[in-house]
């Protein structure tokens, strides 16, 4: 704190004291904007329930600042230390883990009653001043309305939640723009529960072996993962090499046919991703087209969230 810019400092601790009284903070995280509120205070994580329109079932990831505060939420076994020093310090990666939860004064709103805990690390600096100053874990969603599209920079903040948006602590556009692949280690063995920002294989790198992916099964141990979660208004189409009259069209890499806008023209994962919410946000206007066609996204690396997300807005399941 002490080497903070003072209008930086300030901003930090208004975003302190408004936690403190229960209220919500927008807080911006390498992956996406996060809806913020004191995980210890069920009250206040009620707040982020009604403020997203969420359903009451679907638990909440908590932000710690190191590997350190993490330990006093959740019990780490070998693996999960290894995973956790490796992708939350060494090389930082957007990486949630699912650990058996320690009894602690968590709010069981935040887990939704579950008797394990998501957690993780965000790798931003706004983020990690926040927490350090705060000193408690802050439970916090993408800060959007429920099927609405994660919001990475603070305008898509206002457009989704409206007149009601909290305070805002602005950190420039978000740099991965995926949410955080969530990896469940509180089994036998490690599961994937939804893929984003870290690619599976780096995990595997790290873990030595294969990952069980549980994506897509109806057994929902991560119940955010409905099939409809990641929705923009407009009816959406995936791999498409061209767009029908009327509808905008998502371009990827090198197209034929000329693109609304395109996600990376040098068909760059990391590019892509980071373009995805934003560029979904930019195009889905009802007034001006009657839907969005996507072009075909490889499913190596980033790519599998890519489709991942593109597959849940482009369901008509809800
Ligand atoms: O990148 C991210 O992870 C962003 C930023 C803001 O940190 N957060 C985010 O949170 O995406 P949210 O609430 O949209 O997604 C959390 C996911 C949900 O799918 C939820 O079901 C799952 O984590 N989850 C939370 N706690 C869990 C638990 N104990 N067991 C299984 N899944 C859990
Ligand atoms: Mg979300």
């Amino acid at each position: 704190m002490v080497n903070m810019p003072s209008k930086k400092k300030t901003s930090i601790n208004q975003a302190c004291t408004l936690l403190a009284q229960g209220d919500l903070v927008v807080m911006p995280t390498e992956t996406v904007y996060g809806l913020a509120a004191d995980a210890l205070n069920g009250h206040a994580v009620a707040k982020i329930y009604e403020l997203k329109k969420r359903p009451q079932f679907n638990p909440l990831i908590i932000h710690v600042s190191d590997y350190v505060q993490a330990q006093q939420w959740a019990y780490f076994t070998k693996v999960a230390e290894i995973l956790a020093t490796y992708f939350w310090h060494t090389q930082p990666s957007p990486l949630t883990l699912v650990l058996n939860k320690k009894p602690t004064n968590l709010s069981s709103l935040v887990t939704a009653g579950l008797e394990t805990v998501a957690i993780r690390v965000p790798h931003h600096p706004v983020a990690l001043d926040l927490l350090k100053a705060y000193g408690k874990p802050l439970a916090a969603p993408s800060a959007n309305r429920s099927l609405h599209i994660s919001p990475t920079t603070t305008e898509a903040v206002h457009q989704s939640l409206g007149p009601r948006t909290p305070f805002i602590l602005d950190g420039g556009p978000c740099q991965v723009g995926l949410e955080s692949t969530i990896l469940d280690l509180s089994g036998d063995v490690p599961v994937l529960l939804r893929p984003g920002g870290t690619p599976v294989e780096m995990l595997e790198e790290i873990l030595g072996h294969a990952i069980h992916q549980e994506v897509g099964t109806t057994a929902i141990k991560a119940p955010g993962m409905m099939k409809r979660h990641y929705a923009p208004q407009l009816p959406l189409r995936i791999n498409c090499l061209h767009a029908e009259p009327g509808e905008a069209f998502l371009g990827f890499g090198h197209n034929d046919q000329p693109a609304h806008l395109n996600l990376s023209k040098t068909g760059d994962l990391k590019e892509a991703a980071a373009n995805l919410f934003s560029m979904l946000n930019e195009l889905d206007k009802p007034g001006l087209f009657k839907g969005i066609a996507v072009m075909p996204i490889p499913l190596k690396g980033l790519g599998a969230a890519l489709n991942d997300r593109l597959q849940r807005a482009a369901s008509s399941e809800s």
